[in-house]
Formats: C-alpha cells, sequence, structure tokens
C-alpha cells in the first residue's frame, strides 16, 4: 500500500462497503465530467478538480485491487502489448458507400430511391434524408452488452475486422458504459440531432448492440504527431487517416493511448430487438447515451434541400478541426431502409457525395534529398509552383524511395499534387499518359550526397542512411534541432546561424554553442555590438531550459518530446537516464525495448558522453525540477488523449485561439501553455468559432483566412494583455 492511500484510508478508515460507494461515486462523476469534456465540449469544473477526482479513484483502487472493474476510467490504459489482433465477427455486415462524385449523380440516387420507396408502397412524401458529414477516419465497430463496452473491432472486409478493443478503451470519447438518462434532471442534451420526426426516445439499453462510427486524429493533433516524428527522425504518416490507422492498428495500447484519437459516432449495426426507427432517432439516442454524435447533422426532405445541405459542408470543410471528404446522405426511415436493401456491400438507402478533392497537376522537375540529423536520406519533390486549394507549393515531401517506386514517379514527370486540410502536400501519382520519354527515373544515391561515404539500409527498415557520424548535414541538422523551438528555444538562433558557425568551424555540436564569445561573433558580417551581446543572452538563457527539453534536444533517435518527458520523469536527472539499462528505461510507461534500446545505445557512445559532459560542464540543465504528480498511468500523458482539462475561470475562459507565424518571444508551445492556463483554447484551423487570431513573423494562410472570416488578429502584446489584464 502507498503512503498516499495510507492517508486516505487512515483517516476514515472505512470498510469495504464504503469503499465500493465511494469508488462508485468517483467513477459516475469521472465518467460524467469525461462526456461533458469530451462529448459536449463544455466541461464544468477545472483541471486541477478532475485531477484530484482521478487521482483519488486511482489510489482508492490501488488499494483496493479487487475492487477495480473493466470500466472504470482508470481502465483505459492498462492492457499488455499484444503479439497480435485478434479477429472479431461482425454481428451485422459493415457495409460500404455508392459514391457520388457531383450533384447530378445525387440527383439520379434521389430519383432512383423515390421510384423504389414508391413502388414499395410508401407515400413519397413521407421521405426524409439524414444528412451526415463523411468522415475521413477508419471505421469501428463497438459492441455494447447491457450498456457495457465489451468488445470493438475494425471493420476488416466488413464480416470480420480486428479487435483492437484495448486500443479502443485508450480513446477518451468512447464511453465504456453508456449514460443512465435522467429524465428530467436537466441533464438533456444541449443539442437536438436534427428535427426528425420526433418520436419519444426509447429509454431501455438494448441487452446488446453494435455501435457504429469513425476514429480520427484531429488536424492540429496530426501535425503535432507528425513534428515529433521528424524531431525523432522517424518518418512521417502522409495525412490523418493514415496517422488514426497506424496509430488504432497498435499492438502496444500504451503507444494508443499517447496518440489524442477521437470518435465521431454514425450509427448501429445489430440491435437486439431493435426498437429505432430513423436514423435520426438513433443518432439523437446515441447522443443522450454519451456518445459523440456530430452536432452539425442536418435533415432534409427535397432534393433542393439536400443539396443545398452538401454544399454548405463543402463550404465549412476548410473551417473544420477533422478531415471529412464527403457527405453521407441516408434515407431517414429504417422501414424504407430495409425495403431499399442493398446491391453487393452498398445499400440502396445511402450514398456518399464526395467533395472534389484540393488537386492540382503540375511538373516534378527534380528529386532532391535531404540528409537528415539520424542519417536517413529523405527524398523530396521540387516541384513547378502550382496553386494548390489556394496555397502556393513548390516542394513535396516523397517519404522514401520505395514510396516513389510504388508511385513510379520519375524526374520530369507530369504529377498529381494534393493538399488536404492544412497538411504538407503530397504527390499523389504521375500521369503516366504524358510521358514523352524523357523522363528519368530516380535512384537513391549509393553515397551520401553531403560527405560521400556509401549509404546503408537496416534490414527491415525503408530508410537509407548514411553511416557517418561526422556527416556535416547530420551535424548541422544536429546543431538545428538543438536550437530549435520545441528544444532549447535560443532566440535569435535560427537554422542559417548555425549553418554559418558550423561552416566558419566555430560550431561543431551544441556544447559548442556555450562556448562562443564576443570576439567570435562581432567580425561576422551582420553582426553588431548589440546582436552579438543577444545571441550570447539567449544561447546563456537557454542553460536553464526543462531537463526534458535538454534531453529532447539531444536529438537522441526515437526521443521525441513525448517521450522525453516520460523518460525525465522516470529518470530524473542525466546521471540516472545515462546509467539506465536499455531494460529500465523499456519498461517506463510509454517506452518500449526498440526506445529503451536506442537510448541506451547513444547514450553508450564516448562522442555523446563527451557531449553530454561538455554540456554539463556549460551549465546547461542536468536535473529536472520536482514537479506535481500527474494523475493518470500514462507518465506525463495522462490527460494526452483529447488534450488536457481546461481552467475554468482565466481570463481567456471559452475563448477559442489560433497561433500563426514567429511570435516575437513565445514559442509555439509556451503561449499554448499560457493561454491554455487562462482557460482558452488553441486549435490547429481558423473556423467561424475562432475568438483571436494570434499572429507573428510570416503567418501562414490562416491569417488571411481570418481577415476574411472578419476575426480579430493580435500580436503578441495583445496575447500577453489578454492573458494578465489588468496588470
Ligand atoms: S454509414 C451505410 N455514415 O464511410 C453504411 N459511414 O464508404 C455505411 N463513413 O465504412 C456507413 N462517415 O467508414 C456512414 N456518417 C457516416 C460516415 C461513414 C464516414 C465511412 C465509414 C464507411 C465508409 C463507407
Amino acid at each position: 500500500m502507498t503512503a498516499a492511500s495510507d492517508d486516505i484510508l487512515s483517516i476514515t478508515a472505512p470498510d469495504r462497503t464504503q469503499v465500493a460507494a465511494r469508488l462508485e461515486e468517483l467513477r459516475n462523476s469521472i465518467r460524467h465530467h469525461d462526456y461533458r469534456y469530451y462529448v459536449l465540449d463544455s466541461p464544468q469544473i477545472a483541471d486541477q478538480e478532475y485531477d484530484d477526482l482521478f487521482r483519488e479513484l486511482r489510489l482508492l483502487e490501488e488499494a483496493h485491487p479487487d475492487l477495480v472493474t473493466a470500466d472504470s476510467p482508470t481502465q483505459r490504459v492498462g492492457g499488455e502489448p499484444l503479439a497480435a489482433f485478434g479477429e472479431l465477427r461482425h454481428l451485422e455486415p459493415m457495409l460500404s458507400l455508392a459514391n457520388a462524385k457531383d450533384p447530378g449523380e445525387v440527383a439520379a440516387w434521389h430519383a432512383r430511391v423515390m421510384k423504389l420507396v414508391a413502388d414499395a408502397g410508401f407515400a413519397p412524401e413521407a421521405v426524409r434524408f439524414s444528412l451526415e458529414p463523411k468522415i475521413d477516419g477508419l471505421a469501428v465497430s463497438l459492441r455494447y452488452e447491457a450498456g457495457r463496452f465489451v468488445r470493438g473491432a475494425t471493420r476488416g472486409n466488413g464480416i470480420v475486422g480486428e479487435d483492437v478493443t484495448q486500443n479502443l478503451r485508450t480513446i477518451t470519447a468512447l464511453p465504456l458504459t453508456m449514460r443512465e438518462v435522467v429524465g428530467t434532471s436537466g441533464e438533456a442534451p444541449p443539442s437536438s440531432v436534427g428535427d426528425g420526426p420526433g418520436e419519444p426516445s426509447p429509454l431501455a439499453i438494448p441487452a446488446l448492440m453494435e455501435v457504429r462510427g469513425e476514429v480520427y486524429l484531429p488536424l492540429a493533433a496530426f501535425e503535432r504527431l507528425n513534428e515529433q516524428r521528424v524531431a525523432a527522425g522517424e518518418s512521417t504518416f502522409a495525412n490523418p487517416r493514415n496517422a488514426a490507422a497506424g496509430s488504432l492498428r497498435q499492438l502496444d495500447p500504451r503507444t494508443t493511448a499517447s496518440r489524442p484519437l477521437s470518435l465521431w459516432i454514425y450509427g448501429v449495426g445489430y440491435v437486439q430487438d431493435d426498437p429505432f426507427l430513423h436514423q435520426t432517432q438513433v443518432l439523437a439516442w446515441l447522443r443522450e447515451r454519451g456518445f459523440r454524435v456530430n452536432p452539425d447533422v442536418r435533415s432534409a426532405e427535397t432534393l433542393a434541400e439536400l443539396l443545398d445541405a452538401c454544399r454548405g459542408w463543402e463550404e465549412r470543410r476548410a473551417d473544420l478541426d477533422y478531415d471529412i471528404d464527403g457527405v453521407v446522405v441516408k434515407v431517414d426511415d429504417r422501414a424504407m431502409q430495409r425495403a431499399l436493401g442493398s446491391v453487393g456491400r452498398d445499400p440502396r438507402w445511402a450514398v456518399a457525395y464526395k467533395f472534389a478533392p484540393t488537386t492540382a497537376q503540375t511538373r516534378l522537375l527534380s528529386i532532391g534529398i535531404n540528409v537528415g540529423r539520424t542519417g536517413t536520406l529523405n527524398p523530396f519533390a521540387v516541384l513547378e509552383p502550382v496553386e494548390v486549394g489556394g496555397v502556393r507549393v513548390g516542394l513535396a515531401t516523397l517519404h522514401n524511395e520505395d514510396d516513389i517506386r510504388r508511385k513510379d514517379l520519375r524526374e520530369g514527370d507530369m504529377v498529381v499534387v494534393q493538399r488536404a486540410g492544412d497538411v504538407i502536400p503530397q504527390v499523389v501519382s504521375p500521369l503516366t499518359d504524358l510521358r514523352t520519354g524523357a523522363e528519368r527515373e530516380f535512384r537513391m544515391p549509393a553515397a551520401c550526397p553531403s560527405c560521400g561515404t556509401p549509404v546503408v539500409r537496416a534490414l527491415g527498415e525503408v530508410a537509407v542512411r548514411c553511416p557517418n557520424p561526422d556527416c556535416p548535414s547530420k551535424l548541422v541538422e544536429t546543431l538545428k534541432h538543438f536550437v530549435g523551438r520545441p528544444a532549447m528555444d535560443i532566440e535569435g538562433v535560427g537554422d542559417k546561424l548555425v549553418q554559418r558557425f558550423f561552416e566558419l568551424g566555430l560550431v561543431h555540436d551544441p556544447a559548442d554553442l556555450y562556448r562562443l564569445r564576443y570576439e567570435d561573433l562581432l567580425p561576422l558580417e551582420g553582426f553588431q555590438e548589440r546582436s552579438a551581446r543577444n545571441v550570447l543572452t539567449a544561447i546563456e538563457a537557454s542553460k536553464s531550459r526543462p531537463f526534458d527539453r535538454v534531453v529532447f534536444a539531444l536529438g537522441i533517435p526515437h526521443v521525441g518530446g513525448q517521450v522525453a518527458s516520460w523518460l525525465t520523469e522516470a529518470f530524473p536527472s542525466m546521471e540516472a537516464l545515462r546509467s539506465a539499462s536499455a531494460e529500465e528505461m523499456g519498461r517506463v510507461e510509454g517506452i518500449g525495448a526498440v526506445i529503451g534500446d536506442a537510448v541506451a545505445a547513444w547514450f553508450a557512445e564516448p562522442r555523446n558522453q563527451d557531449l553530454v559532459d561538455r554540456l554539463a560542464a556549460a551549465g546547461v540543465r542536468m536535473e529536472a525540477e520536482r514537479r506535481r504528480a500527474r494523475f493518470a498511468g500514462v507518465g506525463a500523458a495522462g490527460a494526452a488523449p483529447g488534450g488536457d482539462h481546461a481552467s475554468l475561470s482565466g481570463s481567456l475562459s471559452g475563448s477559442t485561439l489560433v497561433l500563426t507565424g514567429t511570435l516575437p518571444t513565445l514559442s509555439r508551445e509556451e503561449a499554448t501553455e499560457l493561454i491554455e492556463a487562462a482557460g482558452g483554447r488553441v486549435t490547429g484551423s481558423v473556423s467561424g468559432k475562432t475568438d483571436y487570431v494570434v499572429a507573428g513573423d510570416a503567418p501562414g494562410s490562416k491569417l488571411a483566412k481570418a481577415e476574411k472570416l472578419g476575426i480579430r488578429v493580435i500580436g503578441e502584446d495583445e496575447l500577453r494583455a489578454l492573458l494578465s489584464p489588468g496588470s
């Protein structure tokens, strides 16, 4: 028993029934606040209060392991890594959808539905439609027995899917238990779903049912995840859907838990003693029961209304913080649905109106190579600049050699380029019909373009690496990473300057930065007394960055910001970390054998030991500060799925802000932290719900959008004024 739980117990010395009752109370309360936060997006308590509830529950459960229930909020992360996923047969097949690529095809579908419905003896004026966003994620089926989540699976082949139950449990928006609907207690959902025929909700929870929905990764989280992966020297995900699929299909549920996946629920599969008459009624019921149903679901009666709603969605698409690729139009009446039936896998009663993708065609001029910090050779596309979805694009990522081969991209090809949401442009495919024969096939160079060392490809890896530890590109990238915003955040020392320092022989590795003297800088072109002093001050200031940032800044393969914070919680000093074995590190929540090995191997290198020693001698922080304990079982990422609970009392309480460009003194992380501490929310894209756009230097398209929507644009000074009004 831990000392803390001892305290709790010794105050009241409760008996088992009292403990069980308190546990139930805590669980219900946490479920309620999860629902308010993750589903209704309207929290009622502050971060700290929520943490306290969670902590009490966890400690009490630790003291009474026999009273832990499978649907306790603490059990979202707990499963051991799996060797492979099992299979799960859907009780009712998961269908797919026929596409309509333009309004004409929607009209044709509508005409066919009207005819078939009339043939089946229904009154045509009784036909209504439910219109829902088509979420671009990963379909899942969730099985509930008597309102408890028991198993969940991916779509698979529609009949049998992969059992991803443990991973689904980590998604905070997924209710482990359905809500009890408390008749008149005023807890009604804030907006009802559509304006459907409005039969009373069947209150009873079916003994067995499948709930269907789409798991997705919000765009901001997708961008953050890719940034972390780049920083950790890992490959990036091509789009949010791949990232969501990759995250849900992790054999280690703790990895899934560290990705802020979310969920939109759009229907049901098998329902025992199915009481539902309409799709809109299904959605309203699911929402009442605690499921996250999209609030913008519409209903329509006529073709004109239907097309209008589709166009509305298409316009709003860019404002959403998740990807949608169309609108699903469903016949609302389920008896009509049954009468209409399916052709193969496609139900006749539904159609997906697909949006035109944001693509363009241009020429792939050449394929260039970057050598990354860890030595990977990363190909990128040099394009003839072209406008895609309102943004001018000249470069695009190409991931790796296999990707180029798979797509059969050749230098000189005309290609299709695509952007999704706010995401980095991609080269989708070549237009092979337009080939002239002058196109050149791409071959990964056999030698590093930076230092000429023959490259190596590790067994089972797609990436090709330069093995030379003194490769200039690697060294410069390591320096850039070290001074960067998420790492040591050395203001005024950017990519160009470290490159110059390196080329001039002033700085070879990060520790050399701390040996720079005023006399070194002054003779450099563009430096004056003041700028030289500023740079030295900024370097000096970086010595007191938090310890986890120092560890992240070292650029150890696989150690992104999240992993660095887990590692430093477990090993709060450089001494502890460098003397930890691979196994000890691998046992830390969220870390695993691969990362453990990588970190231990990094510290085993004499040159890295020397680097750490010199950083320590320079006075860089080598120990964590004491921090308050976090509540959940996944280290510092406790609240990660879905974000932190917001403070309710701050000066920005209830406001939504978007950051763009480089702020004069605050890093993006710092600004986000301050805004959240003041009760505000930071989202990745500008929409009608945005209150302020905080713009710095070189703002992106978000600024233009804010101006278009008439949203207030402020700078860092104004942000600071909002953060501490009256000061
Ligand atoms: S209904 C009719 N509703 O689209 C049964 N599907 O192409 C089909 N999807 O596998 C599912 N949003 O992954 C339905 N509101 C929505 C949806 C939706 C996204 C996905 C789902 C399905 C695929 C079919």
